[in-house]
């Protein structure tokens, strides 16, 4: 949610801190601050986007070449200058960023008070600089961890001092830190993106680590301070993934994206000969997987909608029984887990606090844990006990688009993996892969038809409120479709099963309340068509998205989008791009932040 970005080296410390905080707002951006150390420290920190705060740091043109900054999303406090980090110890010489919930702050800051400690924000986060003040005798490193002794909750935080000119301490639990390793000079970031331009050598830090970094240097101890010794790893994302390059918005590049996320997510995973998949970060618990009889899928959001399309496909192509739940929901529930019961995490980022404490809670109580995971070292990634990275590439756009094509393309490899182990014909295996190699090409010709969509936003973004029906494969992109529009055109609209609709929400259908109705000609079309009967019956304007050459809609519904024929578990795969591309000129036309929707978050690292 929060980004952090650390420097150290021989360069301004102004234009990297600047230009990394520019490259995580994506992440959570309602405030940010930067500290540069200096004869006179500076520090400044402005409310809303980054710019504001860039444009005093061009003003002031702060000397200095080892800095923090930070970008924030509010959790505790209202986005204001003095809630915003860096935050100061007492003595103005510690500044500290911090990512994540101080659990028990409340406490500490009681103690720090009584124990005369002058706090200025309403933060949890400020509680930590006095903990490391108070903690200070002369080393930085053991101050900062005496002080995370006390702490319970998440953090990831960079850490400086007037006193250690050439040296910034990290430390993390539960909130990422990367660090990224140069000649004669170091970084550190929340998040890979900032530290691509700069170097391909980074080190992932672990849980209740702590870091130091120096120019070119860096070491690593544990909270109890045993050393830790790990090497740099090479960063396979370069830069140029992080530009827009001609596209006017990350989203739209992202959508764009797709038919290439998907060849990613396929490439050397499928063995024709036997009409399988071949996913090697499954092998090491393949004999598990073969003796698992339940399936429970977790995730949140868009990762969530990707996991109930699973359901699906495991179902249809599997003997398992599936469960998809909403991880904030079944972190909290009594589980009783069965025997052979595996549990699978989804994740773009891979960072998720709901998706990592249900995983957790899941392995505590003995399954095997899965992770389909996005972004490559994160948290998730390596807390699961085996998984598949999606290879989608980095995601910059909050609305989640290539990582939802790519999980959805990942689970059905999966599913077939599975079921070729058990009853799944060699003709059916290799129906479904075929059915795949042609998937990159479809959305191809699904995106050549991006204006035509415009048009159709043109004459329907004035409406206020969207129903999206879809049924069986197609309910799932229902959901998605309709998040879609609510989050980056900030529409309201609810995405139903077809079939569910008579039973309330019909009830909303007038002609402003135009329906999205997902219909390809599979074997739920019938009914669907039945549904959409019932809308035309109470004036309601429809967009059907169906099968290229579809005879029978035409009369039926105002507007069509045609899809290309793929086999019927994959057309999901095509159908939610129109959805994609529908929101995403919605939200253009109305002038919304397509790629900094209000309120929202990447990565959504608190509870
Ligand atoms: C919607 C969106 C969110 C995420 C959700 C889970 O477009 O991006 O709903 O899908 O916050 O995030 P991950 O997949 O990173 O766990």
């Amino acid at each position: 949610m929060c980004g952090i970005v650390a420097y150290v080296g021989h360069q301004p410390a102004r234009e990297i801190l600047v230009e990394g905080l520019k490259r995580l707002e994506y992440r959570g951006y309602d405030s940010s601050g930067i500290a540069i150390l200096n004869d006179r420290p500076y520090l400044t920190k402005a409310v809303g986007k980054v710019a504001a705060l860039e444009q005093r740091v061009w003003k002031d043109n702060p000397e200095g070449s080892v800095g923090i900054a930070h970008t924030r999303w509010a959790t505790h406090g209202k986005p204001t200058e003095p809630n915003a980090h860096p935050h100061v110890d007492c003595t103005g010489q510690i500044y500290l960023v911090h990512n994540g919930i101080i659990e028990n702050y409340l406490p500490l800051k009681k103690r720090l008070m009584a124990a005369g400690h002058r706090f200025c924000s309403e933060t949890d986060s400020e509680v930590l600089a006095h903990l490391v003040e108070e903690a200070y005798q002369g080393n930085l490193e053991a101050a900062v961890q005496r002080a995370l002794q006390q702490v319970q909750g998440t953090y990831g935080i960079a850490v400086i001092h007037r006193a250690h000119p050439q040296e910034i301490m990290l430390a993390r639990r539960g909130s990422p830190i990367v660090l990224g390793v140069g000649k004669e000079e170091s970084l550190a970031a929340s998040d890979i993106s900032a530290l691509a331009q700069h170097t391909d050598q980074v080190v992932y830090l672990e849980d209740n680590e702590v870091a130091r970094i120096g120019p070119g240097r860096f070491s690593i101890t544990t909270l109890e301070n045993r050393p830790v010794s790990r090497g740099t790893t090479l960063l396979e994302i370069g830069p140029e993934s992080m530009e827009r390059g001609s596209f006017p918005h990350f989203m739209l590049k992202e959508i764009f994206e797709q038919p290439e996320a998907v060849e990613n997510a396929l490439r050397g995973r499928i063995n024709h000969a036997e009409g399988v998949a071949k996913l090697g970060g499954l092998e090491s618990v393949f004999d598990r997987l073969q003796q698992a009889r339940h399936l429970i899928i977790v995730s949140c959001g868009t990762s969530y909608y990707a996991g109930l399309y699973g359901r699906y496909v495991f179902e249809a192509l599997t003997d398992l029984t599936v469960e998809t739940e909403l991880a904030s929901e079944f972190r909290y529930r009594k589980l009783n887990l069965r025997q052979n019961t595996v549990v699978l995490a989804i994740s773009q980022s891979g960072e998720t606090a709901d998706t990592l404490a249900a995983l957790r809670e899941a392995k505590r109580k003995g399954a095997l844990v899965l992770g389909l995971v996005n972004v490559v070292g994160s948290s998730i990634a390596r807390e699961t006990h085996a998984g598949v990275y999606c290879h989608a590439g980095i995601e910059v756009g909050v609305a989640s688009t290539k990582s939802f094509t790519s999980q959805m393309t990942i689970l059905v490899l999966m599913a077939l993996l599975v079921g070729r182990g058990r009853d799944l014909s060699y003709e059916e295996g290799m129906s479904i892969i075929h059915g795949l190699e042609k998937v990159p090409d479809d959305m191809r010709a699904i995106l050549a038809q991006s204006d035509q969509i415009r048009k159709l936003a043109e004459k329907y973004c004035a409406a206020q409120h969207f129903l999206y029906i879809g049924r069986k494969y197609q309910y799932p992109i229902a959901l998605e479709g309709a998040l879609k529009l609510k989050e980056i055109a900030y529409l309201h609209a609810e995405g139903y099963a077809a079939g569910e609709m008579k039973h309330g929400p019909i009830a909303l259908i007038d002609p402003a309340f135009p329906t999205m109705a997902i219909a390809p000609e599979d074997g739920s079309y019938e009914k669907v068509i039945s549904n959409i009967q019932e809308i035309r019956a109470r004036e309601g304007h429809i967009v059907a998205v169906t099968s290229r050459g579809n005879t029978t809609l035409g009369s039926l519904v105002d507007d069509i989008i045609e899809i290309p024929r793929n086999h019927e578990i994959l057309t999901p795969l095509l159908s939610v791009l129109p959805l994609q591309l529908f929101a995403y000129h919605c939200a253009v036309l109305r002038g919304c932040d397509v790629d900094k929707p209000r309120n929202l978050a990447k990565s959504v690292t608190v509870e």
